[in-house]
């Protein structure tokens, strides 16, 4: 794990094995940000000129490494462009610091100590600037024998920010504490289905919670069949791997609210008995990152020692073809009674949801928020980047989506339009799993409607785009499993902690 320290040393003088530094574009000119200043100087005020001649633009993602010059402690200086530089008496905006930061990281792997100068405006900056880089110098080579991959960044030295400050330094640890939970998210989904089934995820979420003090809860296939979760079950059928629910609970005494969490996790969906084709199935290893996700944040809300009570359900199962899998047809009992006509053993993921959402509700939360890799229709709507949001609570809906942006992660509000619910009327049971095609996220968003508790404000958050990263790397978002919606979460839990939700 990347370390992360404060520094209050000059830029000039800090003993490390590369510097990082700002650059952006005032027009037609490249510009040097602040926090640098001091670099500038051991380059006699040159840098933004040098860095010109190697044909730097000062873009967002641009990165440009060169040679120190004597008078500097590092042996090489890297400039990150920052894109346009602010307005006289603005900052830069954190989410830009953040990318900047991300890709200096992703540069610098197989660099021990990086120093980074970039500028430094509040506490905000400080964060997104650690968090940029922690999420940045990430990997996933644990599988691989040959190491030829440079290993990542081994530690950020943050320069600008104050560690005798309590704002700076509560950012400097917040920002370690989401970093690794959204790392720890990220490994979940890239490891490979064949090691990571709904038995070794809950084992992984039981081992966390000894080491944070969480309560967890495991319901094995046994325990699931007794209550009545049918939904589960159901998609579970046809795997070797039986599924799981599991409950992780992060307390407080003073806490006056509870955010209840919801994640999908299938740990492979192969789309059941309604196979997905070639094509289609090669990166359902990340169908899991919703559960992922919710881990990941009620440990995060557990470090931080937030003032609410953050209840995780993983709704765990692996969707695979066999013998006894459920068929194009049968009819499920839900947890709660509810009866479901599977029409596409495919649309699996809103029935281990609905067991789960109707479960927490009996717990009566103040608000249940799920977050799940749902419909590929929501991918087809707002691309690999974004998020749709639904609820039955249209200020909650917009809070989330501004929180979503707060922290640097896209998403859009979607609706729940009332006259395609009775597109999923069936003539066998109380509903059926698929309604018409068109709106297909809307659709999975009313059918898990449906099983939300009387009086309950509640949120779907369909991350199918961002969960998995297949293209390039960007800034700090790696190759495979993002961590998508944690952040968002995140601060979620802080704002109902704070009771301004
Ligand atoms: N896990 C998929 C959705 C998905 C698609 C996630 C692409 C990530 C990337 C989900 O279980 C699914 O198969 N949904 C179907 C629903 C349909 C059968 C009603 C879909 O979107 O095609
Ligand atoms: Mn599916
Ligand atoms: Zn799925």
């Amino acid at each position: 794990m990347t370390a992360l320290t404060l520094s209050t040393a000059g830029a000039a003088t800090l003993r490390a094995d590369a510097l990082v530094v700002g650059v952006a574009k005032a027009g037609k000119t490249l510009v040097v940000a602040p926090g640098a200043e001091a670099v500038d100087k051991a380059f006699d005020g040159r840098l933004a000129a040098v860095l010109e001649t190697l044909g730097a633009s000062g873009g967002e993602g641009e990165a440009t490494k060169l040679p120190a010059p004597a008078g500097l402690k590092a042996p090489v200086v890297l400039a990150v462009g920052l894109g346009s530089a602010p307005e006289e008496g603005e900052s830069y905006d954190s989410e830009t610091l953040r990318r900047a930061a991300g890709t200096a990281a992703r540069v610098l792997s197989g660099t021990k100590k990086a120093a980074f100068a970039l500028p430094v405006a509040s506490a905000e900056d400080a964060g997104a600037i650690a968090e940029g880089a922690l999420l940045g110098a990430y990997s996933f080579d644990a599988l691989k024998e040959q190491k030829d991959g440079k290993k990542p960044l081994a530690e950020v030295a943050l320069l600008g920010a104050k560690p005798r400050d309590k704002a700076h330094k509560a950012a400097a640890d917040r920002a370690l504490a989401v970093a690794e939970e959204i790392n720890r998210a990220r490994d979940l989904i890239n490891m490979p289905p064949n090691d990571l089934y709904p038995a070794t995820f809950a084992a992984a979420v039981q081992a966390a919670g000894k080491e944070h003090g969480l309560k967890v809860q495991v319901l094995d296939e046994k325990a699931l069949a007794k209550g009545g979760y049918g939904g589960i079950l159901g998609v579970g059928a046809g795997s070797a791997n039986p599924p799981r629910l599991v409950r992780i609970a992060h307390t407080h005494p003073k806490a006056e609210r509870t955010l209840a969490l919801i994640g999908k996790g299938i740990t492979y969906d192969s789309g059941g008995i309604s196979l997905k084709p070639a094509g289609h199935n090669e990166t359902m290893k990340c169908d899991m990152s919703g559960a992922a996700a919710v881990f990941a944040t009620v440990v995060a809300a557990a470090r931080l020692g937030l003032e609410v009570n953050v209840t995780g359900w993983l709704a765990l199962a692996e969707n695979m073809p066999s013998g006894s899998a459920t068929r194009p047809g049968d009819v499920l009992r839900m947890y709660g009674g509810k009866t479901v006509e599977v029409l596409n053993t495919d649309a699996e993921g809103r029935l281990v949801l609905a067991d789960a959402i109707t479960k927490a509700s009996e717990e009566h939360p103040d608000a249940i928020v799920d977050v799940a890799t749902l419909t590929g229709a929501m991918v087809l709507a707002l691309g690999e980047r974004t998020f749709g949001i639904m609820s039955n609570d249209d200020d909650y809906r917009t809070a989330i989506h501004e929180i979503a942006g707060e922290v640097g992660e896209q998403s859009w509000p979607m609706p729940l339009p009332a006259e395609l619910r009775k597109t999923m009327d069936s003539p066998t049971a109380d509903m059926a799993n698929m309604g018409v095609r068109m709106g297909g996220g809307l659709i999975a968003g009313l059918f898990l409607q449906e099983f939300v508790g009387e009086g309950i404000t509640w949120a779907h958050l369909d991350i199918a785009g961002p969960a998995f990263h297949e293209g390039a790397p960007y800034g700090y978002t790696p190759k495979g499993g993002t961590g998508s919606s944690v952040r968002t979460l995140v601060r979620l839990a802080e704002l109902t902690a704070a009771g301004e939700l």
